[in-house]
């Protein structure tokens, strides 16, 4: 065993390399070096037995101090790099917590199912329950049963979507009407139902008029119902939705379910009836059709016309909103667009 070094220079060296240490790794690599079973300090110690025996002793004391002496500075110098590697690791994971939060991304309900929602609370009050129908339709419930005969220009593949081309009529519904059919079918009177959903026609696009769009059909079958009663239903619908002062006109219109028929308008809110740039100059904006449930309607469901009679009307959703809400192009509604279903997100 071989000395070459005086206690001396490891220390010196041993320091040194100890301050240069500057992560956990390194230090633990320095103590094997020195302090470990095979480090330098402890093979001076077991090397202690070849020194000639007059200096074993202060050799001895002078190793031990040296290995009390570099435990203490390893200890010191571990511990001071543990304590600024945890500092640096808290440092990077630090929340700042006076900022604000990231807002969800939350959606919210689309106007027309809003508007729906609405429709189908006002009606409840009146008494109306909501029912809903399919979208796909055969000829006899969208056509036949509602009084249009096979030559009616409505039954036109121009403006039906025909679902079927093998013959047999299967067609996305043209509006909400079939409904009436089959609820009636489906119950004895008295009947007070609403029917909102959409409703499909083979059209262009453009402002006004979408090829899918969305209606509320309405109807109410009983004993003694007179167009009193639709009057009032629908200046009610009219008042809750355009305020307390609203006024509604019918107008002789004609759709071969009902007899007689009516369009239906609210005097226009913004000017009172006046005359403004919303109601294109007229003072009243159409809100859809109505009337009363034809004989031969109710006769082709089993219902005895000379005992009941009944009212129906049928509005288009996206029309009302764009009327109370000021929305100007009717595609907007399947657009997509965020900027605009958001406007309606509010209470
Ligand atoms: N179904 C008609 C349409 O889509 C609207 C309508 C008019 C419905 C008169 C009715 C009604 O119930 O009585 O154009």
């Amino acid at each position: 065993m071989v000395v070459q070094e005086s206690l001396g220079s490891i220390r010196e060296r041993a320091l040194a390399e100890l301050n240069a240490a500057d992560d956990l790794p390194e230090i633990e690599r320095w103590e094997r070096a020195y302090l470990g079973a095979r480090g330098e300090v402890t093979l001076f110690l077991r090397s202690l037995g070849s020194l000639p025996t007059e200096e074993r002793p202060a050799a001895g004391r002078a190793a031990n101090a040296l290995k009390v002496e570099l435990a203490a500075a390893h200890e010191g110098r571990r511990r001071g790099l543990a304590a600024a590697d945890l500092e640096r690791r808290l440092a990077g994971d630090a929340v700042d917590v006076t900022l604000p939060g990231r807002a969800p991304l939350v959606g919210t309900a689309h106007p027309v199912s809003r508007m729906i929602d609405e429709l189908s609370e006002i009606f409840a009050l009146m008494g109306f329950q909501t029912v809903f129908g399919p979208e796909v339709e055969t000829g006899r419930y969208n056509f036949d049963l509602l009084n249009i005969p096979s030559d009616h220009p409505a039954r036109d593949v121009w403006d039906t979507i025909q679902v079927e081309t093998s013959g047999a009529e299967i067609v996305l519904r043209t509006h909400t009407s079939p409904m009436q059919a089959r609820t009636m079918e489906a119950t004895e009177p008295p009947v007070r139902v609403v029917v909102p959903g959409r409703a499909y026609r083979y059209e262009a696009q453009d402002a006004s008029h979408e090829w899918m769009f969305h209606q509320l059909e309405g109807l109410a079958v009983d004993e003694r119902i007179t167009m009193a009663d639709l009057k009032g239903v629908l200046r009610e619908l009219a008042r809750q939705l355009f305020g307390p002062e609203r006024r509604i006109r019918f107008r002789c219109d004609f759709f071969p379910f009902v007899e007689p028929g009516v369009d239906f308008a609210v005097d226009c809110a913004i000017c009172g009836g006046k005359g403004c740039r919303v109601c294109k100059q007229t003072g009243w904006l159409e809100m859809g059709g109505a009337g009363m449930v034809h004989p031969k309607v109710l006769g082709g469901v089993g219902y005895d016309p000379a005992r009941y009679s009944g009212f129906a009307f049928g509005l288009g959703i996206e029309r009302l909103i764009m009327m109370r809400d000021g929305v100007d192009d009717v595609r907007a509604f399947a657009g997509n667009d965020l900027r605009f279903l958001r406007q309606f997100a509010g209470a």
